[in-house]
């Protein structure tokens, strides 16, 4: 498979500083890509070039199969850009920004109407069309930014904190939106400081950290890679004391810690920390029923994105 993305030792120097790093990295179609990293690791650099808005010192960088150095046109037409600041739009309607942007991006003035409604209606501010942009809360803001980079509807999506400073349905609003994009078929490739949202939506993640790429792949792929143990969740009906010493006979299990228990009664909730694979993951499930214990919930825990995360950066500030 080709990717939809694909960067080459992609080199970016302000003067003395190297913001990017020789970092490499390919997205593929479909994908929702997180593109996250501590501040100043070169998130919005990278973006700005692939967007074709800045040069690169060196190294190159493909979108939909075109070089953004040498087919920055076919490049733009194929990508839809949401920077990580709204910009200021004083007196213009929400559906005169829609269409302005329309205007921007060729499209006939008789398609705009009907282009522009659907738009509001998919980020869900068609009842604000005629408020000014200035008017808006900061999460209709960002909604609307996202409306404007699908009027040439792109196929790829490159979202610089597209959540960014939204209060928590703010944030879930525009987490649903990039699933249902995702669903229309287009590729994203965001950059995000919200992990919580990396773990919930993403297909993959490329971690940077001060110009370079220190791990990618799926998060499960990652986390293991990342950290000697998996964690395994386990809720009990009752039979802790017996659960804990069948636990304690098999091998890999590294500890076992009682997150919770409800007085009086026998249940609980463990958690497992573990090194192996799948099937041994499942050997343990079935050694504790056939030990009798009465488990209620089994599960892997694939969504501790902040310890991935702290383990893959040192702390490096550029
Ligand atoms: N126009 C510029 N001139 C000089 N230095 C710059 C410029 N833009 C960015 N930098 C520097 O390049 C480095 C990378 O910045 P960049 O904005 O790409 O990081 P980022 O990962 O997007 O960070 P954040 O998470 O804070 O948005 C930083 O050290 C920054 O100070
Ligand atoms: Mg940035």
């Amino acid at each position: 498979m080709t990717p939809i993305i694909e960067i080459k030792d992609l080199v970016k120097t302000y003067g003395k500083l190297t913001a990017v790093s020789g970092l490499s990295l390919q997205v593929q179609s479909g994908a929702i890509f997180g593109f996250v990293g501590p501040n100043g690791a070169g998130k919005t650099t990278t973006m700005r070039i692939l967007t074709t808005l800045m040069a690169p010192t060196s190294g190159e960088a493909y979108v939909a199969g075109y070089s953004v150095i040498k087919n920055p046109r076919d490049v733009r037409r194929a990508i839809g850009y949401m920077p990580d600041f709204f910009g200021v739009y004083d007196d213009m309607t929400v559906w005169e920004y829609l269409d302005f942007f329309g205007a921007c991006y060729e499209i006939p003035e008789a398609k705009r109407p009907a282009i522009n409604q659907d738009l509001l209606e998919l980020v869900d501010l068609a009842h604000r069309r005629d408020d000014r942009v200035e008017a808006l809360s900061r999460g209709m803001k960002q909604r609307l930014a996202l409306a404007r980079t699908l009027a040439h509807d792109p196929q790829v999506l490159i979202l610089d904190e597209p959540a960014s400073g939204l209060d928590p349905r703010a944030r879930i609003e525009i987490r649903e939106l990039l699933v249902e994009l995702a669903r229309m078929g287009k590729t994203i490739f965001f950059s995000t400081h919200i992990l919580a949202d990396v773990a919930e939506i993403c297909t993959d993640v490329g971690i940077v950290e001060a110009g370079k790429l220190v791990a990618v792949g799926k998060l499960e792929d990652m986390q293991r890679r990342l950290m000697p143990h998996r964690r395994i969740h386990v809720t009990l009906l009752d039979k802790l004391t017996e659960a804990r010493a069948a636990l304690a006979a098999v091998e890999g299990v590294a500890e076992v810690e009682v997150v919770e228990q409800v007085e009086g009664a026998g249940r609980a909730r463990l958690v497992v920390e573990y090194a192996g694979d799948d099937a041994a993951v499942s050997a343990i499930l079935a050694w504790l029923v056939a030990q009798g214990i009465p488990v209620v919930h089994f599960s892997e825990d694939v969504r501790d994105m902040e310890e991935v995360f702290m383990r893959a950066t040192k702390g490096i500030v550029s």
